[in-house]
């Protein structure tokens, strides 16, 4: 594994203060601003479509350099990247080039992760080395085992495996050498075998069912499909067109360049800890309702609509405002969510072998009224990833609390690509944001009896 095809660019110079000369229409790629405080004039070099926030500080005033305020991020692009690209408006999802329409149809998740971690395609000889490396790292050491065990027995899987993926970091204390690309390598090959069984140890322990070790015969969704599901059997043999569906679901869950849990792996990882660290602040934001958890409030949802009969008032409730209809929108996509087209797909070849989920009549008509009504119309709302995931993960047996999990075992080579673009970016520094402070200055302390 070659992590080297994201080197940063050189940092740029300083913008120059102008006189104004940068005037509208002059061709110029910069920004002119006019200070109305001082009635001074700034020339700001735009590049990629961004101005520098740092370039802000010399528009100053009592020596108060100006500074951009952007709760959310809304409006801020906090690195260079060069792993996924997306067009929201358009509905382009990119891995390093390649539509994630050709990626679920020709690819397979242990060739993505490869290319999402390398920058290229893996020829067959890289590819089975990878493979090779990351199947004989798939057993964990007997005290994690230990560790999970000690949870108590309804513990979230998230939690489960938030804990023991940090957990990690103290059986390779190596991996804080960070700056060894031999070692970064390990520690990535390492984390990406061992997910599944962790998710799958944090399964069974919920189901109190013993924990089942990895057998490195089989594929990597195999062997992850046996330690959930395994019981008395000598192999586990799981229907192909299940493996290949879930396969795809990872697929479509491996990078969505910077969204909440990869802001959370790089902030973290920008202190230089450890992966297992930075990894595991990763899971700890996915694990938040806003972020990984849509899909089974969609379950919630059509449960609760329970029939066909039903959708029209729902769909008035949603509109009158009482409620969302979930699975649909999106905060990027604007016109179609691409992986909602590709899991719609996976749907039936899952529900070929597990028999249809009855709720997913109700979800097809939902779809079908709502892209027709002008409430959504209006306001682009469409199908997104989760609409349609939760069905499959139902007839795949997980529950609920077991989604999440899924999407932190597809989102891990996301992450540690991401992970591996921020060590090596020389224009990165710690995650440090600026803040407006609101609160009081400087206040005698009262003693205890004069309060
Ligand atoms: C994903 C989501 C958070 C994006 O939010 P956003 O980009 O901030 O969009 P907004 O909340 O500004 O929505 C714009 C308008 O559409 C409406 N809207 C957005 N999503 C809606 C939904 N799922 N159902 C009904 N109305 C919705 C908003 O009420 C708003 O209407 P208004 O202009 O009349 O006030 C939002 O669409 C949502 O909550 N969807 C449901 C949850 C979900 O499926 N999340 C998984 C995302 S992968």
């Amino acid at each position: 594994m070659t992590d080297s095809t994201t080197a940063a660019p050189a940092p740029r110079t300083d913008p120059v203060a102008a006189d104004g000369s940068g005037a509208a229409g002059s061709g110029r790629d910069s920004l002119t601003v006019t200070d109305n405080r001082t009635g001074q004039t700034y020339e700001l070099e735009i590049t990629d479509g961004t101005i520098r926030a740092a370039d802000l500080k010399q528009i100053s005033v009592g020596g108060q350099g100006l500074a951009t305020y952007d709760p959310g991020f809304v409006n801020t692009a906090s690195t260079r990247s060069a792993v996924t690209y997306i067009d929201g408006d358009a509905g382009i999802l990119e891995y390093r080039g390649y539509p994630i329409e050709q990626l679920a149809e020709h690819s397979t998740f242990l060739e993505v992760a490869y290319l999402l971690l390398n920058g290229e395609l893996p020829t067959q000889p890289e590819l089975d080395a990878f493979t090779h490396d990351v199947t004989i790292h798939t057993f964990l050491h007997e005290n994690v085992r230990q560790l999970m065990q000690g949870f108590r027995y309804d513990a979230h899987p998230m939690g489960m495996l938030m804990s023991s993926v940090s957990a990690l970091s103290t059986f390779y204390p190596d991996a804080n050498q960070i700056s060894d690309p031999e070692n970064r390598k390990r520690q990535i090959t390492r984390l990406i075998a061992k997910m599944p069984t962790l998710g799958a140890w944090a399964f069974r322990h919920n189901q109190g069912k013993p924990y089942v070790y990895p057998d490195n015969r089989l594929s990597y969704v195999e062997n992850f499909l046996a330690m959930l599901f395994k019981m008395s059997e000598p192999t586990y043999e799981a229907d192909p067109r299940l493996v290949k569906a879930l396969d795809v679901l990872l697929i479509l869950h491996a990078d969505h360049e910077q969204n909440c849990s990869t802001n959370a792996v790089r902030s973290v990882g920008s202190s230089q800890v450890d992966p297992y660290s930075a990894i595991a602040a990763g899971i700890g934001a996915l694990y938040g309702p806003l972020h990984g958890g849509a899909n089974e409030s969609v379950l919630k949802m059509l449960r609760r609509i329970g029939t066909v009969d039903n959708i029209p008032g729902f769909i008035e409730g949603v509109k009158a405002g009482k409620e969302k209809l979930m699975g649909f929108g999106h905060r990027v996509y604007k016109n179609f969510d691409p992986r909602a087209t590709i899991i719609k797909k996976a749907c039936d070849d899952v529900f070929e072998v597990t028999g249809v989920n009855p709720l997913l009549e109700i979800a097809q008509q939902l779809e079908k009224i709502a892209l027709e009504d002008e409430y959504f119309v209006k306001r682009k709302l469409y199908p997104n990833v989760d609409f349609y995931s939760g069905l499959i993960y139902e007839a795949l047996q997980f529950p609920p609390e077991m989604f999440t999990v899924l999407f932190a075992i597809g989102r891990t080579p996301g992450w540690l690509a991401q992970w591996s673009e921020l060590v090596q970016d020389k224009e990165q520094k710690i995650a440090r944001p600026k803040q407006i402070y609101t609160g009081y200055r400087t206040r005698d302390f009262v003693p205890m009896t004069e309060r």
